[in-house]
């Protein structure tokens, strides 16, 4: 497995594969990997002959006050797990690797960044967008693929990649779960013990609202419900909406292919998740 910190290092191998004629596939990541980030990464070694994955605690999709500083840096760890799963290059760049400090473009996908997690972490998608924009611009890959988990950030990517031609390939793949529901993320970590026993109950708050819609309930007041579940067990919700999973529009009543998105707060720790779901078929 190679380690390169360097655009430079990094594309000289990948213009070595592409000359050979293999396919690129890559994982952008922001390290502390568990196993949600391995399931893409195994996800794709299957469907191409070359793996780069990136860490890179991204500091523009950051807020003021938010866990920037703090974010959990576990390089070794890290190291040890994608070179058992078989990871080509890790690309690791500098903050200063990234970013010039005179650059004075940014990428921005308008409307979709602003809603749901957009409201309370202005100019995070934007941060997002920039950094995978440019990371796709270092690697070059042929593939990419996250998490279904970031529901929203995954609309942000596609988006962009559709309105920038980018020739990619996005691909989407399903949350890892721990086996009480709730969805791995490196910010689980910061829960206390107390909050671990809670913190379950937002994916079962999410389940409970699907059986709900599915039985005709109306969208408002699934949503209240959720909300008051949630604010009951100790959480403080941000928000929990029924979405129509194509342009995370809020769903109508004729609308069949929907997404429940929620986001809350348990003490510091802010963790979102989703379900998707067919309103006929499930
Ligand atoms: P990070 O939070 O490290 O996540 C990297 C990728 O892993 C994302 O695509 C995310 O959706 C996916 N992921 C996280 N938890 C998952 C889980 N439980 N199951 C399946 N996939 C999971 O998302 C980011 O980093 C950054 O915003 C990034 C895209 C790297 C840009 O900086």
């Amino acid at each position: 497995m190679h380690i390169v910190n360097t655009v430079e290092a990094l594309r000289a191998l990948v213009n070595t594969w592409k000359a050979a004629g293999e396919h690129i596939a890559f994982v952008p990541t922001m390290g502390n990997l568990h196993a949600g980030h391995c399931q893409l990464v195994k996800a794709a070694k299957e469907t191409a002959d070359k793996v780069v994955v990136s860490i890179f605690v991204n500091p523009t999709q950051f807020g003021i006050g938010e866990d920037f500083e703090s974010y959990p840096r576990t390089e070794a760890q890290d190291h040890e797990q994608l070179r058992a799963i078989n990871t080509d290059v890790v690309f690791q760049p500098a903050v200063s690797e990234m970013y010039s400090p005179t650059a004075k473009t940014t990428v921005s996908v308008a409307g979709l960044s602003e809603l749901y997690c957009g409201v309370s972490r202005i100019g995070h998608f934007d941060g997002v967008a920039t950094v995978v924009c440019k990371l796709f611009n270092m690697v070059q890959p042929d593939i990419a693929l996250f998490g279904l988990k970031d529901f929203q950030q995954l609309a942000v990517i596609r988006t962009m990649v559709n309105d920038l031609n980018m020739p990619i390939k996005i691909i989407g793949i399903e949350t890892v779960r721990e086996a009480n529901g709730l969805a791995m993320s490196s910010r689980n970590g910061y829960l206390t013990s107390k909050q671990q026993q809670i913190a379950p109950l937002l994916y079962q708050t999410l389940c409970t609202a699907r059986e709900e819609v599915i039985a005709g309930t109306n969208y408002t007041t699934v949503e209240q419900h959720a909300l008051l579940t949630l604010q009951q067990a100790g959480f403080q919700p941000d928000y929990f909406r029924v979405c129509r999973s194509n342009d995370l529009a809020p769903a109508q009543i004729d609308d069949t292919e929907l997404v429940l998105l929620v986001a809350a707060k348990l003490g510091k720790t802010r963790l979102i998740d989703n379900l998707c779901f067919s309103k006929h078929t499930a």
